[in-house]
């Protein structure tokens, strides 16, 4: 899609659709949660969520100790509609709106964490700058969670195309630097009662 300009497609999804009408919706983020929960981090382990838009993922960690978390988002709305939803929680939050594909991160992650935004990369030069953006900003044995769309799920989402992954697909694409821990399918119940399958992958930064 040239001259698409996705800043602007997501700055409108969040000011005209309401959270529990988009399909990604999930009030409790059950497989991040488990993988997160896998690699016996700190509390003060750096957290980022990339692509993180409002969902609910940052609330979940905050509920369970962790102290160091980062939201970014190319939606500026999408980072604003969280902030008022965590109330004074907001502030134990670092709030960055930018482009995944283009990302200078201010500070190097314990764990980054990616659920249904990499997908949108379809052109192979993001995918590419994704991927070295992902692993210079991990901290040596560092560790990094990305769910996509598997090759049984939509091949759009708010109206856009999408890469879809299978395990091999994602682990090809992470395979420079990192080693894979686990991969899992997971069917994702949206909101419209359909299901959407998942591709979720975990890597870990290998040391130089
Ligand atoms: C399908 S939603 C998923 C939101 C959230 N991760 C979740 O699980 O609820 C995709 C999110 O990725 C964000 N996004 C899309 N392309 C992006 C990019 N190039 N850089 C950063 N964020 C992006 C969108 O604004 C949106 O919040």
């Amino acid at each position: 899609m040239e001259n698409f300009d996705r800043k602007k497609h997501w700055e409108t999804i969040y000011t005209t659709k309401e959270s529990e009408h988009c399909s990604w919706f999930q009030p409790t983020p059950v497989t991040s949660l488990e993988f997160i929960g896998q690699y016996g981090l700190s509390k003060s382990s750096k957290i980022i969520d990339i692509g993180g838009g409002d969902s609910f993922l940052a609330d979940s960690l905050i509920e369970k100790g962790y102290t160091d978390i980062t939201v970014m988002d190319i939606s500026e709305a999408a980072l604003e509609r969280a902030k008022q939803r965590l109330k004074n929680k907001a502030n134990q939050v670092k709030w960055i709106v930018g482009d995944a594909a283009r990302f200078a991160p201010p500070e190097k992650y314990d764990l980054w964490h990616d659920r249904a935004a990499f997908h949108f990369l379809t052109d192979q030069r993001d995918v590419e700058s994704y991927s070295i953006t992902a692993k210079n900003a991990l901290n040596e044995q560092g560790i990094l969670v990305l769910g996509t769309f598997s090759e049984n799920g939509p091949k759009k989402c708010s109206g856009i195309e999408v890469n879809r992954y299978s395990q091999e697909g994602l682990s090809k694409v992470f395979e420079q630097g990192f080693k894979k821990l686990k991969c899992v399918n997971v069917d994702h119940p949206t909101p419209f009662n359909t299901t959407q399958n998942f591709t979720f992958c975990s890597f870990q930064r290998l040391t130089n």
